[in-house]
């Protein structure tokens, strides 16, 4: 471990592949650049903390850049103990931003830089999973009187924030930048669906084609893992507690079952479900011998991995792959130690998707400091004009052009009169 006043990272040496994956990683998101040149012009966050707890990777990185290039002063840790790249955490590092992350933190470790976080005091927050704002709203209240705003990345921590709406105890307004369009719908589709696999097939180099692939929860990123599974060849069966997403499973072709009888059908398991004990030690021992497990939700909650490990003998058998033995001679496979595998055993979502994850994130935080003092302290969702600039940016990036609604049509649509 290498620490300075305001870093702590594995190895800085590892700051020069760190800037080329950036680079890379700049090159493919276009869109995200061109709010950074009108940042760099219109210095629309000059004087701004930003504290930010996201994963530390090479698309953060950009991200990190274009606030700084705002006039933005940025702390930044990861958000999960597993998903940082260690490669830009030194990047980061060595150009001077401050930040604290490594793969493998300790729980001790994670919380104490997000507390360096905290420390740092920022006017706007940006969290992928809540625990910053959680952690400021329990341990640092008089914080919350600085506090502009913040941003929120993924589901699972708007069911959190939502939460501590309705207890009356969030404090500052959030934006939650899961809700746009052009985040859950790309980012949570496409990114999910195809980093998943990716992480498994690291993890595991195994085969899809033929395989009965459960699929735990049919959101948009339930939804996104099976899609592309089926175009791999597997079978997929999905589980579902909701009625409307279970039928759509159904009609988009699938299999549906509860998941005391998937188990003894899946040979690779996915949980992307946002709630905890989706798969039970008592399910796994009802598995095929050899199943695969993975979970792609934010937190580590869904596979029950640490019951298992009390009743299971463990063996790591190659980076991200740990095999489980029970007492009935079963083999039971686990990725990236049921932490989300597309960033545990992988490198997350591609760029392109980031992009406009992180549009979203960079113009959340231009709006909040715009209307500094007049939002409410509750969770707030994007105007639709930012959500559809967004998409605009990422077309022109693909270079694709679309039709414009001539004034006939748009006459027709604010109208009620016309019929056949
Ligand atoms: N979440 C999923 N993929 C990610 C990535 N590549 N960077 C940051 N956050 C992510």
């Amino acid at each position: 471990m290498e620490k300075g006043t305001n870093f702590e990272a594995k190895d800085l040496s590892l700051a020069e592949q760190g800037n080329n994956n950036i680079e890379l990683a700049e090159s493919n998101m276009p869109a995200l650049l061109k709010i950074k040149d009108r940042f760099t012009k219109e210095k629309p966050l000059q004087g701004i903390r930003v504290g930010m707890a996201l994963h530390v990777t090479k698309e953060t990185a950009v991200l990190v850049k274009t606030l700084i290039a705002g006039g933005a002063d940025v702390a930044i840790t990861g958000c999960n103990p597993l998903s940082t790249q260690d490669d830009v955490t030194a990047a980061l590092a060595k150009q001077g931003v401050k930040v604290w992350a490594y793969k493998g933190e300790s729980k001790e470790d994670y919380y104490r830089y997000i507390t360096n976080v905290i420390n740092f005091k920022p006017h706007i927050t940006i969290d992928d999973g809540c625990d910053l704002v959680s952690e400021v709203h329990q341990k640092h209240p008089t914080l919350l009187k600085e506090l502009i705003g913040g941003c929120e990345e993924t589901t699972t921590g708007i069911i959190r924030l939502k939460a501590m709406e309705k207890d009356n105890a969030l404090k500052y307004p959030i934006v939650a930048v899961n809700d746009n369009k052009t985040k859950h719908l790309l980012d949570n589709f496409y990114g999910t669906g195809q980093s998943t696999i990716d992480g498994i097939l690291r993890s595991t180099n195994t085969l899809f084609a033929g395989k009965n692939v459960v699929v735990a929860g049919y959101g948009s990123c339930g939804k996104g893992v099976s899609l592309r599974s089926k175009a791999l060849g597997a079978n997929v069966i999905v589980t579902e507690v909701d009625n409307f997403r279970a039928l759509q499973a159904k009609l988009d072709g699938f299999r549906v079952m509860p998941m005391s009888e998937a188990v003894k059908e899946g040979d690779i398991f996915v949980t992307v479900t946002g709630n905890k004990q989706v798969i039970t030690v008592d399910l796994i021992k009802n598995m095929k011998n050899g199943a695969i497990l993975a979970n792609s939700g934010h937190f580590n909650v869904e596979i029950e991995v640490d019951e298992l490990k009390k009743v299971a003998k463990v063996r790591q058998v190659r980076p991200s792959l740990e095999e489980f033995t029970l007492s009935n001679g079963k083999k039971i496979y686990i990725c990236g130690e049921g932490r989300l595998v597309n960033l545990a055993a992988a490198e997350g979502h591609p760029s392109e998707v980031m992009a406009t994850s992180f549009c979203g994130q960079a113009l959340a935080v231009e709006y909040l400091v715009k209307n500094k003092g007049k939002l409410p302290p509750k969770v707030i969702v994007l105007p639709e004009e930012i959500d559809d600039l967004i998409a605009s940016l990422q077309l022109e990036a693909l270079g694709v052009k679309i039709d414009v609604l001539t004034a006939a049509q748009k006459k027709y649509l604010s109208s009620w009169q016309e019929g056949t």
